[in-house]
This record gives C-alpha cells, structure tokens and sequence, in this order.
C-alpha cells in the first residue's frame, strides 16, 4: 500500500514536471517534444491501469446513512470507481465544510464534495470547480429534474453540481405506538401542538425530543418562520434578506412562538446531534420530533417502517409548503491530475444515473433529484413528499445551506440558539440583531 502511494506520489510529480518541461519547451524543436509527449502520455496511461482512488468528502456518518452511502459506493464500483472516504462527523455538515476549506487551501482538493446551494457558487468563483457540462452531456437534464433543482446547481446558466436528492426539512414526526396508547389526533396547528404536549407531560411522556446544537435549534425556528411569515415572506426575509420583513411584528411573532419550546429542553441534551434525538424517539422515549427526513434513513436501517412505526405530517401551519434540502456534488480541478477528468466523468453520470438515484434515496428517506422515476417501491412518507412536492410552494431551507451561504448562515443560526437558550434577550432585542446582523453580512 506504502509503495503504492508513493509510487503514485512520484508519478504526479513526474507527470507535472513533464507537463512543465512540455510547456517550457514549447518554442523548441518538435523533435524533443514529442519524445516528452510520449513520455507524459505513457504515464497517462498507467494512470488508468493503476485506477487512482476517487476521494469524496461528505458528513453521511449515521447508520442510515452510511448504508445509503455504500449505495453509492457500489454504484462507483460496478463502473471501475474506486471510491476514497473523507468523511466528516457531525454539525450538520459544517465540520465537513471547515476541514474541506483547509484542504482547498493547501491546494489539495478531493476530488469530489457535498456542497449545496449558494455555497456551489462561491466555490465557482474561487475558479476551483470543473463544470459539469465539461465532464458528461447534459442537455438532457432539463427534461428530468425540477425548476428548484436546475436553479440550485446553476451559476451563470452553467450546471456547477450534480445533484441527487430533495430532501424535505419541515417535518414533524409522531411516534406511533405513544399517540395510539393515548388515542391522540396529529396536530395540525401550534395550538393543538402544545395541547397534545400538555396532556403528554400530564401523563409522564416526554412530548417532544430535539438535540442541542444551533443548526438544531434553527431548524426548529425555520418551520415556524415558515407558518407564521409563509412562503413568501420567508423567502423575502432569508434569501433576499429584506430588512422590512426581518424587522415585521410577524418576525417579532416567531421569535416569541419559538421560545415556547425551550421548555421541552433538558440538561442531558445539551450538545446533542440529531443522531441522539432520532433514536430517543424511535425507542419511544418522546412522542414528537422536527426533523429533515433523513431521519427516516436512520429509522429504516433499524428496521422501522414508515406509518406503522412513526407518522410524517408537515410542521403545524406549513401544510402547502415544502422546505426543500437538495445533495449535491461539486467536483473540484486537479490540473495536475488530467486523466481523472475521466473518473470524474464516470462519477457525475452514475450519480445521475436512475438506478442510482432510486436505490440510495429509497435508503437515504429523500425523493431522487430526477421527477421522471418510478417511486411505487417507497414508504409512504416519501409518497406524501413527492406528492407535496408537486403541489406546494416551495422554499429553500436556510439550515440546510439551501437559502445563504455557509458562513452567512453559521452566524444566522448562531443568532438565533443564543436567543433561545438566554434567559434575558427578548424576542424584539433578537430581531433587532438578526436586522444588524443580516445588514452587516450584506454590507460590501
Ligand atoms: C444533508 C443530509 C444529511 C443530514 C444529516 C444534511 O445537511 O443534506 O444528506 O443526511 O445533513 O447529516
């Protein structure tokens, strides 16, 4: 393995030295240039004899995960892909995105990265990504995926990305076998949310269970952004950033509604990812839980199943909109590297591929990016998302990169987690720094 890599090592460094040599000969005699041509082609070609591993960094290290991951891994196999794990643990995916930054920076991308929304752009412009037109034909990609997808992995009219799946953020999960014992009715506004969870607590059941982390909380805060300002509103305030509706009484309204939860926290979840809360409520610990449903792949690689085990109903007052977390890929140049353009190739075409992207969202708990596959063999929750998917209005989820940057939404959510666990900031002080906050982050 050891004389592997650094034969490997070497074979880079003898590729680019030749490419230079190439380059610095360029006004000399053609004689000598094409030796070095042969040359330098030559080792091309032990390239793809030797089948470099193709490293992709991603944060998918829960159980469910991991088994939708190997999806791909097999996916990459069976076309000759041998795929290098960089994966990151936790946050939500800003570790991910922290250790990708150092990486970029000593000039040693992977090959491969999850990057979602506006975060595909800002790599563009660092010029670090290949486009993906310049990798496979894509002219048929308008046909299968939707406007929400197109748009997301489009800068300047150029698809920078390859996306897999829509996953939806504004779910609330009730456990099955407690709210059965208790004969309750799923809640379908915050007010009977927080009766259902008043009679819960009368009985000794934890009504709700959520981990302790800002994009936690966040998350949480974004399904009543969404039913107390709505879709358009929501979007005006966390995509255009627009200081009136930042600044309104409904905005006001959200923070007060949000801090009405702080009281299902508890010591032991300080610091908890969604991991710990997912299986809390799964071994029916607690009855309800908001959560993208990704949680769902965790569920079924223990077995659960969709209805039986657990319900999904849209967050209470979001019923018609759809906060969507698209997956995506970008892939980064490695000048040094030509021939991988070639694996790199290989590996946007089999994520697109329909097979692909049945097989790992059946697992993942997301719709497949592509509009035009056959979802019968899905659980029933997915069903519902595909059908709201269709009708309802739809919105970028802002805690899964989808509405800002990540760094303008690391301060965002990090705003919004010391609101609600301080004990003194009133709802208007949050919302006058959120409108600081979002000036100073726009501000050229
Ligand atoms: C990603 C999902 C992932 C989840 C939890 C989200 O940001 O989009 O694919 O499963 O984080 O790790």
């Amino acid at each position: 393995m050891k004389y592997y890599i650094t034969c490997y090592i070497d074979y880079i460094r003898l590729h680019i030295a030749c490419n230079s040599l190439i380059k610095l000969l360029a006004p000399f005699n053609k004689g000598t240039l094409s030796i070095l041509t042969l040359f330098s082609l030559g080792l091309s070609f032990s390239n793809h004899a030797l089948a470099a591993p193709f490293e992709v960094l991603h944060w998918w290290t829960e159980q469910g995960e991991l088994q939708s991951k190997q999806v791909l891994v097999d996916h990459l196999k069976v076309n000759n892909i041998e795929f290098e794990d960089f994966a990151i643990v936790g946050s939500g995916g800003g570790g991910a995105i922290h250790v990708l930054q150092m990486r970029a920076l000593s000039g040693n991308p992977p090959e491969a990265a999850q990057i979602k929304g506006p975060d595909i752009a800002e790599w563009n412009n660092l010029s670090m990504l290949v486009g993906i037109n310049e990798l496979t034909d894509t002219s048929a990609w308008q046909q299968f995926l939707p406007k929400v997808v197109i748009d997301d992995i489009s800068v300047d009219n150029n698809y920078m990305a390859v996306p897999i799946n829509i996953h939806r953020v504004n779910w609330l999960w009730l456990n099955t076998k407690i709210f059965k014992q208790y004969g309750l009715a799923a809640p379908t506004t915050w007010k009977q949310f927080f009766a259902t969870a008043t009679f819960l607590t009368s009985k000794g059941i934890k009504p709700l269970v959520f981990g302790g982390t800002p994009w936690q909380d966040a998350l949480l805060f974004e399904s009543i952004a969404i039913s107390e300002l709505g879709a358009e509103q929501y979007k005006q305030a966390f995509v255009e950033f627009n200081h009136d509706v930042i600044s309104s009484p409904e905005m006001v309204n959200t923070f007060k509604l949000f801090k009405r939860f702080h009281r299902y926290a508890t010591p032991e979840q300080q610091g908890q990812d969604w991991t710990w809360s997912s299986q809390a409520f799964i071994n029916n610990e607690a009855a309800m839980l908001f959560m993208g449903d990704w949680v769902k792949g965790s569920w079924t690689a223990m077995g659960k199943k969709a209805m039986q085990d657990y319900q999904c109903i849209p967050a209470p007052g979001t019923q018609g909109v759809f906060s969507y977390n698209i997956d995506s890929f970008v892939l980064f140049k490695k000048a040094h590297l030509s021939p991988d353009q070639h694996s790199q190739s290989i590996f946007v075409d089999t994520l697109m591929s329909p097979s692909f992207q049945q097989d790992f969202s059946q697992l993942k708990g997301s719709l497949p990016a592509r509009t035009d596959l056959d979802l019968s063999g899905f659980d029933a929750c997915s069903q519902l998302s595909s059908t709201d998917f269709k009708h309802d209005s739809k919105v970028p989820s802002f805690t899964q990169n989808m509405a800002t940057s990540s760094h303008q939404k690391a301060q965002i959510i990090q705003l919004i987690s010391d609101y609600f666990n301080s004990d003194s900031l009133s709802a208007e002080d949050a919302v006058r720094q959120l409108g600081v906050l979002v000036k100073a982050l726009t501000s050229k």
